[in-house]
């Protein structure tokens, strides 16, 4: 067996503390997510700020975490794009609990968002899916996410039948295919510290709507 116990780190770049943090979640996220896409200056190793992994409660009761892309993100929540009869899009449609989070390694911070998922507008999935470049159209028409099928031929055959279908055509968007806007009721912001006294403060989301913050425990 691999003994991976000298893979240490020490987290040293910077702190979190209450004396210089918002009352919004939002904007302390919009902070992080700025100064972590900063960091380092414009030829540092590009970290992909927006890759988040969602993770769901499966229909056979076992959690389940993939990477997705954040779109966007307001004071309402944070949305990701997707097909809504992948094994995810089931998982939300039974239980709309989920979980973003986001490891952001060149500022040694992570961020966890508990939030309740409910689907775009079709006008937001519409604005968003028209935006896309047309192989990205054309990939998510062809694919029924989360299927199991026999072979990369068969998505590749498809794919050409596609091409030539909608040759020069306008590629409508699948009803099946769109985005997820995700509420936030809880967000923990977690920053590296030394000697891993890291500092914690999560934001809990209130019944008239402010937020409570509390320091956390490392
Ligand atoms: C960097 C990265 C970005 C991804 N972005 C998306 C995305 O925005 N939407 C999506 O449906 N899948 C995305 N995927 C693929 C998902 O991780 C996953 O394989 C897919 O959504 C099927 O998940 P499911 O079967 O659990 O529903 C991405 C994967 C990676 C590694």
């Amino acid at each position: 067996m691999e003994d991976l116990s000298h893979y240490r780190r020490s987290y040293e770049k910077s702190e979190l503390l209450e004396s210089n943090i918002p009352e919004d979640p939002i904007n302390l996220f919009h902070r992080w997510f700025h100064e972590t896409e900063d960091f380092g200056g414009p030829n540092a190793s590009g970290e992909e700020v927006n890759a988040m992994t969602v993770s769901t409660i499966g229909l056979d009761g076992f959690p389940k975490a993939r990477v997705v892309l954040l779109k966007k993100y307001n004071e309402e929540g944070f949305i990701f794009y997707t097909n809504y009869n992948s094994e995810k899009g089931k998982a939300i449609e039974q239980n709309p609990h989920v979980c973003l989070s986001f490891f952001w390694h060149n500022t040694e911070r992570q961020v966890i968002i508990k939030g309740i998922a409910e689907k775009t507008s079709e006008i937001i999935s519409d604005n968003y899916f028209d935006s896309r470049p047309e192989g990205s159209k054309l990939g998510a028409v062809v694919s029924n996410q989360s299927e199991v099928i026999p072979s990369r031929d068969f998505l590749e055959e498809n794919l050409k039948q596609l091409e030539s279908e909608f040759e020069s055509m306008v590629i409508p968007r699948p009803k099946h295919w769109g985005g997820y806007l995700v509420r936030p009721v809880e967000v923990e912001f977690w920053q590296g510290r030394a000697n891993r006294l890291h500092d914690r403060i999560r934001y809990s989301v209130q019944e008239d709507y402010s937020w409570k913050k509390e320091r956390l425990s490392p």
